[in-house]
């Protein structure tokens, strides 16, 4: 298995993937325009025919806070560390963006403890982050909660930082 940036030839993989979910009402359902228009923001796991067995998408919102949407591993294949390479994915994206926090809304709350993110309440994040919820199976009953992951500069030098700081220009 390998993680990777999303490609257009991608799209139809992440289509069925993501309609998969749709019909559970797991996921809100994507039309292909909408996948093909947002593919920049996407990562998928592919196997080694390059068939789509999982996607996620890191959508930017403001300066300090981005989103983790569209996340779905194919079923014969969860458990295995896909979604986490997913969701690390998306961290080290928001990270190379300078994005200072990601968030998730869903209902898998273990899974994303799991990977480094803690619960907020869903009043602490902006009314603007909202506007897809009308598209959602499950409005106006939302039962989803709301995590978060935060960069926190340590002002320390990181490994990488210290090693160019400490050598002879
Ligand atoms: C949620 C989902 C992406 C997780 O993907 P996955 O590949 O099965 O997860 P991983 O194997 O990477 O699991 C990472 C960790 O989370 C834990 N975990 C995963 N799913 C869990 C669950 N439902 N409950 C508790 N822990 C869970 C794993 O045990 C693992 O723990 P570890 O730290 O001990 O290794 C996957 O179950 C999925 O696609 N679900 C359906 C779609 C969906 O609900 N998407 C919306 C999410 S916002």
């Amino acid at each position: 298995m390998n993680i990777r940036p999303a490609r257009v030839s991608d799209v139809p993989g992440i289509h069925e993937l993501v309609g998969t979910f749709a019909e559970n009402k797991l996921m809100i359902r994507r039309t292909m325009a909408e996948l093909y228009e947002s593919i920049q923001e996407f990562c998928v796991a592919v196997d080694d025919d390059n068939h789509v067995v999982g996607c996620a998408a890191l959508h930017v919102f403001w300066e300090d806070l981005s989103e983790i949407r569209c996340l779905a591993v194919a079923e014969p294949l969860q458990g295995h560390g896909l979604g986490r390479g997913l969701v690390d994915w998306c961290w080290d994206r928001a990270r190379q963006l300078d994005v200072t926090s990601v968030f998730a809304l869903t209902n898998s709350v273990q899974f994303f403890t799991r990977c480094g993110y803690h619960p907020i309440d869903k009043s602490e994040l902006p009314q603007g982050i909202w506007s897809e919820c009308v598209r959602c199976p499950a409005f106006p009953e939302c039962k989803e909660s709301a995590l978060i992951r935060v960069h926190e500069p340590t002002g320390r030098l990181s490994r990488a930082e210290s090693r160019y700081a400490a050598a002879p220009v």
